[in-house]
């Protein structure tokens, strides 16, 4: 029988979930892959933690070393989360033979190449499924089964938080800051919310995921990154009615005429297979030159979900001897040499707050048609909010050049004097 000892660095929510599958399904592992997996170490500051899980005292470690230079231990588990102190603890648990399996997704886009490096020069594994999409297996999915496309397209919902807030703005008619309000009081959302609401945690991901969909590292610096902070609830209602549902979406595309990775809101058809994606549920949808569209869907987090991807990764890496790494130059510095496209094509929903008279319109769609841009629906509503002689006009384009909206949005503003830009939302073509 073989035996794997691991160590688990943070017994937090996903730790803590790490750890009971592990020791929950112990012997499963044991008929099923014949090895042996007991949790030899754990790294937990506080005692209690480690202790109301049921890890024995002796086998709680207090600093890294001891996990280093204990020879029971074969792979460990960084389930820390932020870069340090974990990117020092994973370069000292690689240069001591030992195998890593992270979840860290900030660690990973930012030195996921050095801690290669270190990985191969020790000649050890480096495993990071848990750090996109938690429980969806996604980055296997993508190295090993999907191997054999050039693929064009990835676009996900792959946060949670964000998710969960738009989903519930959607169907109670509420604000933003009251959704967020009570999902900070179910513990849905962090007490700073920042890295989800401001779109960090989405971009972190997509880095990771574009660059193995794409073969060449795209750096978090050269991802467009817009949150959900400013989405009204008045712009959800007024997208349900023109058929769209509202989703932080992740977009990553590969063409000739070069890269683009962006996240930001965006109206997407309620017909797509995206738009029926909600609560926290996380999914992403993948085009392959061969397979065409794949969507993976479940739990993007949570202490089980992550812990079942994790334990993916231990399993894998105690039944495998051959490591692997990148087929790509994993490098910033590789990553100059990528053309990325920044004036991205989309189309677009403008809500306008216009005066309601003849001519106002043509006034609106003639600035619009200076910048080429082309109108495919148009919306007037008089809602309760607005009856002092100001509409809400709304407009949906054609797609269009980035760069051509923020132009016609300026010459709206200074050459209509009675009608303003109230919100801007790219729709997904
Ligand atoms: N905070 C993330 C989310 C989960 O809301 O999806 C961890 O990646």
């Amino acid at each position: 029988m073989k035996k794997v000892g691991v160590a688990i660095l943070g017994l937090g929510v996903v730790g803590g979930g790490t750890y009971k599958i592990l020791t929950e399904h112990r012997d499963k592992y044991i008929k099923t892959h014949g090895v042996d997996i007991t949790v030899e170490s754990v790294l937990e500051l506080r005692k209690d933690r480690a202790l109301a899980l049921g890890v024995e005292e002796s086998r709680i470690a207090s600093n890294i070393s001891e996990i280093c230079s204990n020879p029971e231990v074969d792979i460990v588990i960084e389930v820390m989360g932020g870069v340090e102190p974990a990117k020092s603890y994973v370069l000292a648990a690689l240069n001591a033979g030992k195998s890593v399996v992270t979840s860290n997704k900030e660690l990973y886009c930012k030195y996921g190449y050095e801690l290669e490096q270190a990985a191969k020069h020790n000649h050890v594994g480096l495993f990071f499924e848990a750090t996109c999409v938690g429980g969806v297996p996604v980055i296997r999915a993508l190295l090993d089964n999907l191997q054999g496309n050039k693929i064009t397209s990835i676009i996900g919902i792959i946060n949670g938080t964000t998710n969960y807030i738009l989903t519930k703005m959607t169907d109670d008619g509420k604000s933003y800051a009251e959704v967020l309000k009570e999902a900070q009081s179910l513990g849905y959302a962090e007490a700073d919310p920042t890295s989800d609401v401001e779109g960090y945690d989405a971009a972190y991901k997509l880095s990771i995921l574009s660059s193995i969909c794409f073969n060449k590292k795209i750096p978090f610096a050269d991802i467009y990154r817009e949150g959900i902070t400013n989405i009204s609830e008045d712009d959800i209602a007024y997208g349900k009615k023109l058929g769209y549902v509202i989703k932080l979406l992740a977009i990553g595309k590969d063409a000739e005429k070069g890269v683009e990775v962006r996240v930001h809101p965006s109206f997407v058809r309620a017909t797509h297979p995206l738009a029926s994606v909600s609560d926290s549920y996380n999914a992403v949808y993948i085009t392959g030159d061969c397979v065409e569209d794949v969507m993976l869907y479940g739990r993007g987090a949570g202490a089980l979900p992550t812990g079942s991807a994790i334990v993916g990764d231990v399993i894998y890496c105690a039944t495998h001897t051959q490591h692997r790494y990148s087929t790509f130059p994993n490098t910033e510095k590789a990553a100059s040499s990528t053309k990325f496209i920044t004036n991205f094509e989309s189309a677009y929903y403008l809500r306008l707050l216009a005066a309601d008279r003849a001519g106002e319109l043509s006034k609106v769609t003639s600035v619009l048609g200076r910048y080429g841009i082309s109108v495919a629906k148009v919306v007037q509503d008089i809602d309760e909010k607005n009856r002092n002689g100001e509409v809400n006009l709304i407009l949906v384009t054609h797609s269009t050049k980035e760069s051509n909206v923020k132009k016609a949005v300026a010459a709206i503003g200074k050459d209509i004097s009675d009608t303003r830009v109230v919100s801007v939302i790219r729709v997904l073509v």
